[in-house]
C-alpha cells in the first residue's frame, strides 16, 4: 500500500495531485490518461530483491509497495496474480529462439488478466468511499469486475457489446451484475458507459479513464521479472485492443527501472488482428495519435477500433524499442491448439493472440536466436468456445462397441 506522489498525464506531462482523485487530463480530455507515480527514492530503500524472495504472498499484492490502495480493509478476498510463467521448450526450438516463456494469465480468479486491473479498481473505489462500480468492456474487463465487486458486496454495473460471448456474459449474471447488452460495438458502449456513470456518479473502472486500473496490470510485468530472477527477456509480446495492457505491461517494467530492480527495459510487442488495427496503423505511420476505425475480428476482447489508451500503448512500444505486428483472424485460431497442444495453455483468441505474434514474427526474420521472449496469454479458452471450436476438428462418435472403435480409428 502506497500513496502514490503524484498523477502525471501521458500527454503533455501535467501533474496532478492524487488526492484530488481526478481520472483524465483537464487539458488533454480523454485522450490524457495519467501515470500514477511514486516517491521511487523512498520505496527503493525497503523493496529490493531480497525483501521480495523472502516474501511468500503468491498474488500481486506481493508489490503493494508500489500499489495506490490505501486501506487493507479495501483489498478484496480472490487470489490474483503469480500466475504462472512456463518454459515452452519445445516451441522454442521450433521457431528458433533461445528460451520462450508463457505466461498464463487465464489462470486468474474469472479468467483474464483483467483481474488484475479489478482488484485495484475496487479497492480503489472502497479507499474512496464508493460502493457501486461500473464499466464498459469488450466482455473480460467486465466479468471480472463483476466478480470483484461480488465479493467485496458491492453493486456493478456493466456495459458490454451485445455480441459478447456468452460466457462472459454468463459470468457476468451468475457475479449478480446488472448487464446492458448494448446494441453496437465497444465504442457504443464505452460511450454509453461513460455518459451513465458521469449521470448517475458511479465508481468508473474503465481501464483507459481511471488511473489506478493500469496499475494493477503492471503487476503482470513484474511477476515476469520476478519468476525469471530480474533477468528480463529480450522481447514481450502481447495482444492490444484498448491499450491498457500493453501500457501496464510497460509500466510495471519501468517501476522496476525505477526502483533499481532490473537493469534494462524488454522491447514490447503489441499484436492486434488484421481487422482492428488502428495503433497498429499508428506506430508504423509515425503518426502522434492513432486515428480511430471500424472493427472486425473474432478475437472479441481486441475488437476495438476506438483505442482510449492509445498513448500508454504506442509510448510502450516506441520508447522500448518494441513493434507492432498483425495477424489474421485464421492465424488467431490456428495458434489456439498449437499453443495449447505444445504448452497445455488454452487461450481464447485475444489469448492466443500473442502466440500468432511470435510465430509470424519468428517466421519472418524479426527475432534472433540468441532471444529470449515472453508472451503474455491474457484470457482463459473457455471464456470462447465457439470460435476455439472452429480452430480443431471433430471428435469421434462411437456406440459402445470396440469393433465400431477399431474401424473409427483406422480412419484417422
Ligand atoms: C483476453 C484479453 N486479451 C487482450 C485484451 C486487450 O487489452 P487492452 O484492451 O487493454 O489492450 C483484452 C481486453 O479486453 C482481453 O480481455
Ligand atoms: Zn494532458
Amino acid at each position: 500500500m502506497s500513496v502514490p506522489s503524484v498523477l502525471k498525464c501521458v500527454i503533455c506531462g501535467k501533474e496532478f495531485d492524487p488526492s484530488t482523485a481526478p481520472y483524465t487530463c483537464d487539458a488533454c480530455g480523454l485522450d490524457g490518461t495519467l501515470d500514477v507515480l511514486y516517491d521511487y527514492a523512498l520505496l527503493r530503500k525497503s523493496m529490493d530483491r531480497a525483501a521480495l524472495k523472502a516474501d511468500p504472498t503468491p498474488s500481486l499484492w506481493r508489490y503493494e509497495a508500489v500499489l495506490p490502495v490505501l486501506r487493507r480493509e479495501s483489498i478484496p478476498s480472490l487470489q490474483v496474480g503469480w500466475t504462472p510463467l512456463y518454459s515452452a521448450e519445445r516451441l522454442a526450438a521450433k521457431y528458433g529462439v533461445k528460451e520462450l516463456f508463457v505466461k498464463d494469465d487465464g489462470r486468474n480468479p474469472t479468467g483474464s488478466l483483467k483481474d488484475r486491473a479489478s482488484a485495484v479498481g475496487v479497492a480503489k473505489a472502497l479507499d474512496f468511499g464508493r460502493n457501486v462500480v461500473a464499466c464498459s468492456s469488450t466482455g473480460n474487463a467486465a466479468s471480472s469486475l463483476s466478480g470483484f465487486a461480488a465479493v467485496m458486496g458491492m453493486q456493478s454495473t456493466i456495459f458490454v457489446p451485445e455480441q459478447a460471448p456468452q460466457a462472459k456474459v454468463t459470468q457476468l449474471l451468475v457475479y449478480g451484475a446488472t448487464v446492458v447488452l448494448v446494441k453496437g460495438d465497444y465504442a457504443d458502449a464505452f460511450r454509453l458507459a461513460t455518459a451513465a456513470i458521469d449521470k448517475f456518479g458511479w465508481y468508473n473502472r474503465n481501464c483507459a479513464i481511471n488511473p489506478y486500473l493500469v496499475e494493477g496490470k503492471k503487476t503482470c510485468a513484474m511477476e515476469i521479472a520476478e519468476q525469471l530472477g530480474w533477468d528480463v527477456p529480450d522481447k514481450v509480446f502481447i495482444s492490444v485492443g484498448d491499450g491498457c495492457c500493453i501500457g501496464g505491461l510497460y509500466k510495471g517494467f519501468s517501476d522496476l527501472m525505477e526502483l533499481g530492480l532490473i537493469d534494462r527495459m524488454p522491447a514490447i510487442i503489441g499484436v492486434q488482428a488484421e481487422g482492428s488495427k488502428p495503433i497498429h496503423d499508428a506506430f508504423k505511420s509515425g503518426a502522434q495519435r492513432v486515428t480511430f476505425t471500424k472493427a472486425e475480428t473474432l478475437a472479441d476482447s481486441i475488437s476495438v477500433g476506438s483505442p482510449r489508451n492509445w498513448a500508454k500503448a504506442l509510448r510502450a512500444v516506441r520508447k522500448t524499442g518494441g513493434d507492432m505486428i498483425t495477424v489474421t483472424d485464421q492465424e488467431i485460431l490456428s495458434a489456439i491448439p498449437e499453443l495449447a497442444r505444445s504448452t497445455g495453455v488454452f487461450g481464447e483468441p485475444a489469448g492466443a493472440t500473442a502466440f500468432a505474434g511470435f510465430r509470424k514474427a519468428a517466421q519472418s526474420g524479426i527475432l534472433k536466436e540468441a532471444d529470449r521472449v515472453a508472451i503474455v496469454v491474457t484470457g482463459n479458452g473457455l471464456k470462447d468456445i465457439v470460435n476455439a471450436q472452429k480452430s480443431v476438428g471433430k471428435a469421434i462418435t462411437v456406440g459402445p462397441d470396440l469393433e465400431e472403435l477399431e474401424r473409427e480409428l483406422k480412419k484417422r
